[in-house]
Order: C-alpha cells, then structure tokens, then sequence
C-alpha cells in the first residue's frame, strides 16, 4: 500500500520477498557449459525461504554456481579499476564473515589467514590496512583453488555455530548483512566478468544461452509503445521503517541503513513512463545528433564526452554497417526493442532532456517518485533467477494504457536494468551511520553519487525492494544501469 499519508493510512505492503535460486536444471544446449542456475518463473516473491541457515548455503552456494564455469585465468583478470576480479570477490565475500561474524560467535575463532585481512578487506579503514583497489588483479596467490579452500573452512566454522546464531539478533542481523553483502557480489562478479570478456578481443561469452529470443526461437515481441501512468501531487512517506523490522525471527525483514529512516516527502504530481526506454529510442537520439549537441548534456556530462569520446553506450559498437551489443551471451546485432542499458547518469540525464522535446516536461524520476510507483508492485521481473543476464524488451501482457494487467503499473520496475534518478544520495532525514566497521558500509559514500532504483538482470530477487537505494559516479557505466523516463502531470 502507498503512502499519501493525506489520503491513506501510514501503511504499506512489507516488500521483504525472497527466494534462493533454483537449483541449476540443465547444460546450456549451444555450449554444454553450466549457466549456472535455473530458470525460475516470474512471480510475487514474499519472505526469504529458509531459516537464517538455509539462506547462507543457498547464498554461498549460488556464488559458486555462478562462478562453475569461468577458468582460474578467467577469475585472475582486472579489467579496470572499478572491477575486480572473481577470485576477490569469492575471498572478500568470504573475508566478510570470517572477520565480522566468526569472532563474534566463537573467541577461540583462529583466521584461516593472518595475510589475508590485508588482501581481502575492501574498504573498512576499521578493519586494518588493505591492498590498494587497483592491485586487486596482482594477486596470482592465494590461487583460485585456495581460495574455494578457504571459503569450505569459513563455511564450516559457520555451520557450526548457527545454533547460537539465530539465538541471538544481533549476530542473526550480521549474518543476514553478510547475506545481502554476499548477494551484492554476486552481481558484481557478473558485471565484473562481463567487463573482463567484453575487454578480450575474442569476445568470449559467459553463457550461450538464448536471452531476446522466446521459446519458440522467435524474434520477442516487440515492445510496447510507451504510456504514462499518472500520480496525485501530496505528501507521502517513503524509506524503510526499521521499528517494523523483526529481527531474529525466521521472517526476518532485512533493509541496509541507508534506506531508513522513513520519512515524508512532499511530492508534486507526476507520470512515470510505462516501461525503460529501449535501443531503439536511444538510437533515435544518437541519430539525432545527441553525442554532439552541447545543449543535450550538463557540463560535467559533456566534459566526459569529450574526455572519454562517447558516441554510444558501453557495450555498443559498429559491426558489419549494424550496431552491435556484447552481452554475457556474447556479441550480436542490438535487438532494437530491449532496453538499452551501460549507460551514465550523464547519458541519461541528457536523453531524459533530449525526449523532453517530443515530451514536454520528461525528465528523470527522483528516487521518492520512483519508489512511490514501485510501492505496490511484487518484486517481479527480469532477475538474476532467469538465467537471461541481458535486458529482455517489455512483453508484459499489456492493457490499452500500456500496462501490466497484473499490475497495472508501469513495467520492468525490478529486474532488466537499475534506473537512474535524478536524486544524489544524500541521507535521509534522521538517518546516521551505525557504530563500528559496519557504519563503514554505506554512510560514508553520501557524497558525489546518484542514486539508482529498482535492481538488473543480474541482481538477485531476494535481494532487491522497493526502497533499495544503489548509488554510483554519474559518469559510471559499467553496471547495468538503464533509463526511465518521468514527467511533471
Ligand atoms: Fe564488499
């Protein structure tokens, strides 16, 4: 349930959901390689499945199963900067509850490692030196089979010690943080490796497996024209309401820090776009002249135009006289009704600018906009539990407004691609970190980034929600970042 607290009681729907990933069904038919998972059907997701315990195996087991098929040289490489290798991943990730949890549960816990809080730590300064971020990819040791080494013997200290875990909130609330920390890198190791292919000249793919083409092996359908879904002016509540929470029960209702605490926003009225806009509709820009129209950008966004010679999104180049897109299925021609995606904020800001002259007042939604949208719709869509890992066009049975029946709603709010608002992240009223390395996660990167809604193909289901805030450098492009467009009603 919304909340226009004029007009409704200050209540809503609990967006927990959750539902550990299928076990893998099959060997991907083109390539006999392992996708790694299954395909799940799209539905309403309620609670998280599974006692606290069950819910790490799942976790910790998705991560490997994602992981089956990539070489030891492949989780070796750092393409860039931003990304770092699987292999750091899959020891971080580790490193989190050996050194966050472990100790807590167990004073006699020896580390696997004393070496590796220097190798694996991320970004604690409360935790100790670290190995500078772009160095991630020196590391040829611990080998990668080392590595899955360590993570067996985080694993079992963990298992067991879930007996006094769940007897206790606070540790049941560090290990669920390490769950959704865990989940985070699991997208990042497929945003990661996607980096890592597109950056090899054989342009290698991560899984064969057809993503735009239906069962049938058919062209999809194509994506429906682009509506408007209208909302009243007035003053809402959004965020997480943290008191609602239950921790240390089986239901438990897990949100990071930064999405607390709710509050009231004042909003004007306005219309969000019935679903992400599509290749197509970016080409339309580009073909418009839209990487050369000064007008088109905000200043720090042209500056990156011409510093790093955009003309396309990332991803994107000409093969043959027709663009092409690499994907983790690899390289083919853009499918024109799938929305596009590896785009900056700047780039979106400047589309959102740009349609403005085919619709007046379009612009990019604010985070409360979109949140208020995304406030009664089940967290449904194009997932990481698809085994797709590319943005599929909006086929979703449409009404003669352009929107879901089953919601009616706009389209694609979870899943495909995170959208980009035009909201900096910032601290909500009221909000301050918590105590210790934990108030390290979130609280400190409140400066210089934009916030972005609604997950990707590659994000896990039980791990996004409505009032899930990402946030990166407007000039990133790396993640699977898309575009939705709002409007002044
Ligand atoms: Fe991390």
């Amino acid at each position: 349930m919304c909340s226009n607290i004029q007009t409704v009681p200050q209540e809503r729907a609990d967006p927990r959901e959750g539902a550990g990933l299928q076990e893998r069904v099959g060997r991907d038919s083109e390539s006999g390689i392992s996708s790694g998972i299954g395909l799940s059907a799209c539905r309403q997701l309620s609670s998280p499945v599974g006692s606290l315990h069950e819910r790490y195996d799942t976790t910790r087991s998705v991560t490997q199963q994602l992981c089956h098929h990539l070489s030891p040289e492949d989780c070796l490489v750092q393409s860039m900067v931003d990304a770092s290798p699987t292999k750091w991943h899959l020891a971080h990730s580790t490193w989190f509850f050996e050194t966050l949890v472990l100790p807590k549960v167990d004073p006699h816990y020896r580390s696997y490692n004393e070496a590796f809080g220097f190798l694996f730590n991320s970004y604690y300064n409360a935790l100790g030196a670290r190995i500078d971020r772009p160095d991630r990819g020196l590391l040829s040791r611990p080998t990668l089979d080392e590595v899955r080494d360590y993570r067996r013997h985080v694993d079992d200290h963990m298992r067991d010690c879930f007996q006094e875990i769940e007897a206790d909130p606070e540790l049941v609330r560090l290990v669920e943080t390490g769950i959704n920390h865990e989940q985070q890198h699991q997208e990042l190791i497929l945003t990661d490796i996607k980096h890592v292919f597109a950056s090899n000249p054989l342009l290698p793919a991560y899984t064969l497996r057809s993503d735009t083409l239906r069962s049938d092996g058919q062209h999809p359908i194509s994506a429906t024209s682009l509506s408007w879904r209208s909302y009243g002016g007035g003053l809402y509540e959004t965020g997480h309401d943290r008191a609602a929470s239950a921790y240390g029960h089986d239901r438990v209702a897990f949100a990071y820090d930064n999405e607390s605490p709710r509050h009231k926003v004042y909003l004007n009225a306005f219309s969000v776009a019935s679903r992400l806009i599509t290749c197509e509709e970016y080409l339309e820009f580009m073909d418009d002249g839209g990487y050369e129209r000064s007008e088109l950008w905000l200043a720090d966004g042209w500056d990156a135009v011409r510093q790093h010679g955009w003309s396309c999104p990332l991803y994107w180049r000409m093969c043959s006289g027709a663009w092409c897109v690499f994907g983790l299925c690899g390289d083919r021609p853009i499918t024109p009704e799938e929305p596009v995606c590896h785009v900056s904020y700047y780039e979106a800001d400047a589309f959102a600018r740009w349609f403005s002259i085919r619709y007046p007042g379009a612009r990019l939604l604010t985070e409360s906009e979109w949140e208020i949208a995304a406030c009664d719709h089940g967290i449904c869509g194009n997932l990481l539990e698809t085994g797709r890992f590319h943005p599929q066009p909006a086929t979703f049975s449409a009404d003669s407004a352009g929107f879901s029946e089953e919601f009616s709603g706009p389209a694609q709010l979870f899943g495909d691609c995170w959208e980009w608002t035009q909201s900096a992240y910032m601290p909500y009223p009221g909000f301050s970190s918590p105590p210790g390395a934990l108030g390290e996660y979130n609280g400190k990167f409140m400066c210089n980034q934009m916030v972005l809604r609604g997950g990707s193909c590659v994000t896990p289901g039980s791990h996004i929600r409505q009032t899930y805030r990402n946030f990166f450098y407007p000039h990133v492009r790396w993640q699977f970042s898309g575009i939705r467009i709002g409007r002044q009603a």
